[in-house]
């Protein structure tokens, strides 16, 4: 089938590759010169574990192709997707401009039926939106051209994402009527074998479907925060907690890691778009507004058990710092509760040294050339000379350190692990004082 992808984003290029890899035949879209250049020569803007080889190996055989050529990608495909970002506004309501400035561009030039797939993630109501901007710009042409509107979003996981596209666990599609799904089928039938994962319904519940998983994962993260904070202030052990309510198959024992709050690309913007939505219908989501302020709470966990063990001022203090992006396998930083603690540290006077294996350059993009951050290579050479070490991210390589040689670096022997990747208990008779999430001594005031 042919198809075409407007925007080459994190999403629309995952979806591309995956498709190519299938063998359909795509073109991406961009308005990015540079990017498009760049995929063409193999230069992938971003770091996701399987994806270059996928891009490389399918521009190559001419299944993936990439332009600036609006034209060109709507002539092109059968089906096209609208995977454009979605900003947060200053009011944290999704910014719509990029959507509807492709569906513009969609109608402006398309001269067959096509079949119009929102993947991005979108408040309900936007399908309505684009079919009444195509339906616009086709009568202004006087073009009397069907067309389809399909809500289909995605649900992949940064450093899972290629997995994750190729292996779904259901397909959401929201369609106004019967007519598209045919196509829709045959569109992903290579990634539905085995079972049934499509689910048809109708647009407005596949577009809150994105947000309500979203939200939901979220929940679940804010909700064990809580409880780790309480098993604080209460002597117990959060871990204990996690795994006896994990056991329990309703709950799950997935999603339920308490930590120094969730990041990323998705959970912050969509919480905040959906209780925006909520407002403007007059509703006020009190769930969703509490699982947006535990969180931000809990990014300001780790610097307040800082400040609690060395006093407000840090000026003189040099803090080693292991993991920059929101999560591991991904060099995103969007969220990352490691910003909040860096400038949290910055402003008491601290000194950073960091290392993180993907997210460094990024991080340097972000804070340019600082005087109170310095990257460096290895976890190691972070903590030469450090007064203390802190853990934002749970990289593999951070799990079973040299604890010896931790001790040996730091001038003080103290840890604050926001990942809670130890036992309280060993490190204390290693000689550490050890700060986790909602593990015993880390009862924190704010
Ligand atoms: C998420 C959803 O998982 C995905 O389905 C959706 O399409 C996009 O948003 P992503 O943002 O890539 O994916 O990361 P995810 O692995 O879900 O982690 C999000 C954040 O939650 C991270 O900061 C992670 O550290 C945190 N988290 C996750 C926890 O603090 N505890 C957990 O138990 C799980």
């Amino acid at each position: 089938m042919r198809v075409t992808v407007f925007g080459i984003g994190y999403v629309g290029l995952v979806q591309a590759a995956v498709l190519a890899e299938v063998g359909h035949d795509v073109v991406c879209v961009d308005v990015d010169e540079t990017k498009v250049e760049n995929l063409k020569k193999g230069v992938i803007p971003i770091y996701e574990p399987g994806l270059t080889p996928l891009v490389e190996s399918h521009f190559k055989a001419g299944r993936l192709n990439f332009t600036t050529d609006a034209a060109h990608g709507v002539k092109h495909g059968e089906v096209q997707f609208i995977a454009v970002g979605t900003p947060p506004d200053e009011d944290g309501s999704a910014d719509l401009k990029y959507v509807l400035a492709v569906a513009s561009t969609i109608a402006e030039h398309m001269d067959c039926p096509k079949v119009i797939i929102d993947k991005s993630t979108v408040p309900v109501g936007t399908a309505d939106k684009v079919k009444q901007r195509v339906t616009d710009i086709l009568a202004k042409r006087g073009a009397d051209i069907e067309f389809d509107v399909v809500s289909n979003p995605e649900f992949l996981k940064e450093g899972a994402a290629v997995n994750d596209c190729m292996r779904p666990d259901r397909i959401i599609i929201g369609t106004y009527n019967e007519r598209p799904q045919d196509l829709m089928r045959e569109l992903y039938g290579p990634f539905n074998r085995n079972h049934d994962k499509v689910v048809f319904m109708d647009v407005r519940s596949a577009e809150l479907t994105k947000y309500a998983a979203n939200c939901m994962l979220a929940t679940k993260i804010s909700f064990m925060n809580e409880m780790a904070n309480l098993a604080e202030i209460l002597g117990a052990d959060i871990e204990a907690v996690r795994r006896g309510i994990g056991s329990d198959p309703r709950i799950g024992y997935h999603f339920i890691y308490p930590g120094c709050g969730y990041g990323g690309s998705c959970f912050p913007k969509d919480v905040q778009a959906l209780i925006r939505t909520a407002e403007q219908h007059d509703y006020q989501p009190a769930i969703l507004q509490a699982v947006e302020s535990v969180n931000t709470r809990q990014k300001s966990k780790l610097p307040a058990l800082v400040k609690q063990h060395f006093g407000q001022q840090l000026a003189g203090k040099t803090f080693a710092l292991w993991g920059l992006s929101f999560k591991p396998n991904t060099d995103d930083m969007r969220e990352a509760p490691s910003r909040v603690l860096l400038e949290a540290l910055w402003e008491q006077g601290a000194k950073v040294q960091a290392f993180d294996p993907e997210a460094m350059e990024e991080t340097q993009r972000i804070y340019g050339v600082r005087e109170d951050l310095t990257l460096v290579g290895t976890k190691e050479a972070a903590l030469r000379g450090a007064d203390a070490l802190i853990i934002c991210t749970e990289w593999q390589q951070f799990r079973a350190p040299d604890f010896d040689q931790i001790k040996q670096q730091l001038s003080e022997a103290v840890i604050f692990d926001g990942r809670n990747l130890f036992e309280p208990n060993r490190m204390k008779r290693k000689g550490f004082t050890y700060y986790a999430i909602g593990r015993g001594q880390s009862v924190t005031q704010y």
